[in-house]
């Protein structure tokens, strides 16, 4: 059994279809990446996990349970948690209390914060250093620590992430990416969004690429490399 599987996931945003029949699965332990050109339905697939956007046809499970009709705090409390493309720091909370929020919202009680705290500060020693720092005076790409660390707050079995090296240094995107995989050898399994193909398939066990709502091709990270098509569409070669 898959730890997420999507059959035929039809998504709306009011009259207008974006996801045409996404089917795509997640198995326990993978780093699965997501690839497709801009408003190719990448964040909407993640949206329509999280029960953001409902589907309107199709079915989404999870462990074996259907989630399709889930509040998105029901999906969260499931064990799936999210890194958005938009990373919703709240600016004026502490880098600490962001973290906190991020176990509050699944109701982690008091005894496993800071267990969870030091995990992640373990994981992040930067945002231990600024852990009293308002979270909108941080750098983006601390932000975006801050952001994978609140992800990680609530001992999630799968992380949606949208793009998580968007914005950041090379050196920062490479540290993004040993992170994903040191997050990944934890035994959390990923679902990655990355305009960075070729960094997110050398380190995804499977791709998908998606093309106008649709999965258009699908494969082991090498294989999708190694394709002559998704390299001339998304290494830029
Ligand atoms: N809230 C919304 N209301 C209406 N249309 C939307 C909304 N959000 C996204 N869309 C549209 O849905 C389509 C898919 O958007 P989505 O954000 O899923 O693309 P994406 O693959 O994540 O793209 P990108 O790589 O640019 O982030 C786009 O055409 C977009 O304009
Ligand atoms: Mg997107």
């Amino acid at each position: 059994m898959a730890l997420l599987e999507m059959t035929n996931v039809v998504s709306f945003y009011g009259l207008i279809q974006v996801l045409r029949g996404v089917s795509l699965r997640v198995e326990n332990g993978e780093i699965v990446c997501l690839l497709g050109s801009n408003g190719a339905g990448k964040s909407t697939t993640m949206k329509t996990i999280l029960g953001i956007v409902r589907p309107r046809e199709g079915a989404i499970s999870f462990k074996g349970e259907l989630i399709d009709r889930l509040p998105t705090s029901a999906v969260v409390s499931r064990g799936i948690s999210t890194v958005p493309e938009s990373r919703r720091i709240f600016p004026r909370l502490s880098v600490e209390e962001n973290l906190e929020i991020g176990a509050y919202v699944r109701g982690v009680g008091l005894h496993r914060l800071r267990p969870q705290l030091d995990h992640v500060y373990s994981l992040f020693p930067r945002l231990k250093e600024r852990r009293r720092q308002a979270g909108g005076t941080l750098s983006g790409g601390e932000q975006q620590m801050l952001a994978i660390g609140r992800a990680l707050m609530v001992q999630p079995k799968l992380v949606l992430m949208d793009e998580p090296s968007m914005g950041l240094s090379p050196v920062l995107v490479d540290q993004i990416f040993e992170i994903i995989q040191s997050i990944n050898q934890g035994g959390t399994s990923i679902l990655l969004v990355e305009q960075n193909a070729r960094m997110a398939l050398s380190i995804a066990g499977r791709g998908y690429v998606m093309q106008t709502g649709r999965i258009v091709a699908e494969g082991t990270g090498q294989e999708l490399l190694h394709s002559e098509e998704i390299r001339t569409a998304y290494l830029g070669e």
